[in-house]
Order: structure tokens, then sequence, then C-alpha cells
């Protein structure tokens, strides 16, 4: 019997209410199937950072970082409160988290399930069905820029990954005088075709048969051109599989005008920010979008499922909240520890119970709560046991 030791961070706002439900479900598919799940809870969050670490520009210290990744994976609700500066939530948790463990994928699906309407008129069912990878440790994200006034600046600014270390030394004169603020953008050939490879193994397991690559090499070709180049080596490898490329902004307007023609899609890091956003509001909201922050390799680093929405303070306590997301980056757990018949049982579960359209919470258009869905889901992946 497999066990996995896994950490829970139930996080703000409604962060406690959506892992409950998350949990529960990962508990009727540890039954279904005969795993055993080691939950052990943290917790980090916003009454965590007044009591213990009000001040310090990150939510929890590096022991505590580095113990997350002594688990098998860890599962986590939201965060974000009023209590707490953002870059505590961001820099201070989410964003080190992606760097520390080197989670160099984000995996965001979007697919829309039965029982589910799309924002976009006359869209059918799995109509859109989308593997949207997002690179998750470099491109403007790397923290690294300064802002200065006057007409000279010097900053020394280093990234730290675990594939590389890289050194910027910055010089800027400025003429005339004024104010400034410079933020960079940095990728890394290595990152850039790992992470590629990442989409093309994916889409071979999942027997698809395209992937579209997006950029802005029109713009930005010191960045994206070498993103390209990569992704042109890899795709040599996969003769099976059809590689087009898109620039952000058209592809934008496709994935409104057209989202059935993607299988799957690899975004730089900053595009596939907001791109997920779009792709998982066309599927439902934000309330069906999960994420998975991973690293492929288990043995290196220690990987994330959370659901891409945020903490939701308007609506924390109220019981109202869409568990699907959680429910669903459960799924992207499972399949990330090798339980391919468990997320399966996940998926369909859930699916089942968007079908039936009997229990909707708020967002939906019913008034179901969170925990009326897990339950529903619960019970249902308990029937489908095989
Ligand atoms: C996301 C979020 C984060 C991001 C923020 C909270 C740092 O928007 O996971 O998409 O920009 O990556
Ligand atoms: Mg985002």
């Amino acid at each position: 019997m497999k066990t996995y030791r896994v950490a829970l961070i139930e996080g703000d706002g409604i962060g406690p209410e959506i892992l409950r439900e998350g949990k529960k479900v990962m508990d009727a598919a540890a039954e279904a199937t005969g795993i055993t799940w080691q939950w052990k809870a943290y917790p980090y969050g916003a009454d965590h950072w007044v009591q213990n670490r009000k001040g310090f520009p990150t939510l929890v210290t590096e022991a505590e970082m580095a113990e997350l990744g002594t688990h098998d994976a860890v599962y986590f609700g939201a965060i974000g409160d009023p209590r707490v500066p953002d870059s505590v939530n961001q820099a201070g948790l989410l964003l080190w988290m992606r760097f520390y463990f080197d989670q160099y994928i984000n995996l965001r699906p979007a697919k829309l399930y039965r029982g589910v309407s799309s924002p976009l008129a006359g869209k059918k069912p799995h109509d859109i069905d989308i593997c949207f990878i997002r690179e998750n440790s470099e491109d403007f994200y790397i923290g690294l820029g300064g802002r200065f006034k006057g007409t000279r600046s010097h900053d020394e600014l280093e990234m730290r990954r675990a594939l590389c270390k890289a050194r910027f030394d910055v010089d800027i004169s400025l003429e005339p005088a004024d104010e400034m603020g410079y933020q960079i953008g940095a990728m890394t050939g290595r990152n850039a075709e790992r992470t590629v490879r990442y989409g093309f193994e994916l889409a071979r397991r999942k027997k698809l048969t395209r992937i579209t690559l997006i950029h802005k090499a029109n713009v930005l070709m010191k960045i994206y051109d070498l993103w390209i180049e990569r992704a042109r080596q890899v795709a040599r490898d996969y003769p099976d599989i059809e590689m087009e490329l898109a620039i952000v902004d058209a592809a934008t307007m496709w994935l409104v005008r057209a989202p059935e023609r993607f299988q799957v899609i690899i975004a730089p890091n900053m595009f596939g920010d907001i791109l997920s956003d779009l792709a998982a509001s066309i599927v439902g909201g934000l309330g069906f979008a999960p994420g998975g922050n991973i690293n492929p390799d288990r043995k290196a680093g220690v990987s994330m499922f959370e659901p891409i929405h945020g903490s939701a303070p308007d609506i924390a306590g109220k019981g109202i909240a869409n568990p699907i997301a959680t429910i669903l980056a459960g799924q992207l757990m499972l399949d990330h520890l090798g339980e391919e018949r468990a997320a399966l049982l996940v998926e369909q579960a859930t699916e089942d119970v968007l079908a039936a359209g009997k229990v909707r919470t708020p967002d939906m258009g019913g008034r179901s709560t969170c925990r009326d869905m897990g339950d529903a889901i619960a019970e249902r992946l308990l029937q489908l046991k095989p």
C-alpha cells in the first residue's frame, strides 16, 4: 500500500473551506484505490505572519520552506489578507516556493466540463480542452530591476536558480534627469528547453497532436528568439507532434474566437499568467481552474498544487466558495504522484456531479455550499470505485 506524505496549507480567506473539501475528495480517492495519505497541516497565512513574522519580508523562514520539501507534495488553499503586504505573500511565499523547489512548470489545464456553461456562445462540453503549460521560474518574473531618480544608477542584481546563477551589473545614465524604473526579463536556454520538452512529453502521453508556442519575438526578440530556437530543437525529437508559433496578442484573440483549436499551449511566464486567467474564464471561471507548480523530477524538488484563484476575502467564511478548482488541483497532484487511476476517478466524479446539475455553488447560479459540492463529489467517487 502506497503512502504519500502531503503538506496542507490552508492559508487565508476561503482557503480553509476549499482545502477541506479538496482533502475530503482526496481521502475518498485514497479509499477507492488503496493508497494512504499522511497529511500534515502547516499554519502559514495571515495569522501566522501577524503572530510570528510581522515585519519580515517572507511568510515563512527558510527552514520552514525547506521542511515543506520533505513531503511528497504540497496541497495549498489560497493566501491573501489585508493584514499582510502582497509582497510577503507573493515574493515571500508563492514565487519563492516556485524558485526554491525549482517548480519550473506551471500546469493549468482548462477544460469545459459537462454541466458548466462557458461565457462564449455555442460551446459544448469538451469543445475547450487545453493543456496549458506556463513556464514558471524565469522571464519577467525573476524579480530583478531597479528604480531611481536623477541621471545615474548602478545596481548589482542576482538570479539564483537550481540550473544557474546569473549576475547583472546594471549601469544606467539618463539624460535629462528624471525618474526611471526598469525590470529585467531573462531566459536561459536550458530552462526553455526543459519546459518545452515537458510540453511535448505531456502531448505524447495524452496522444495530442499539436502544440502552440506563445511568444512575442516580433518585439522582445532577445528573449523570445531564444525561446523559439530551443523549442524548434526540441520539436525535432517529436516528429509526430506539430508545433505552431503564436504571437501572444493573436493567441489572445484566438482563445476567445476559436478556443477549440488549441490542444497544448506552452507560454512564457508572464504571458502564461495572463492567458491562463483567460483560459480559466472561458471554461466557467476561476472556480474551475486548478494549477500545479511542478518540478517533474520528484526527487529534485517538491511540487505544489492549488486553485489558481485567490483567497476571496469577500466571501470567506460563508461556505459558498466553489471547491472544484481545489479538487481538480488534487487530481493534478495524484497524476504527479503517478496515481493515474485515482486522478481519473477524481475527474470523473467531479464531472458527473457537475453534469447532474443538482449541486451548484452560487458562482454557477445555484445555492449549494462548498461542503455540499465536496460531499457530492466524494460520494460519487466512491460509487465509481472500480
Ligand atoms: C498566479 C498569480 C501569481 C502570479 C501572483 C499571486 C504572484 O497571479 O499564480 O497566476 O503572478 O504568478
Ligand atoms: Mg495569475
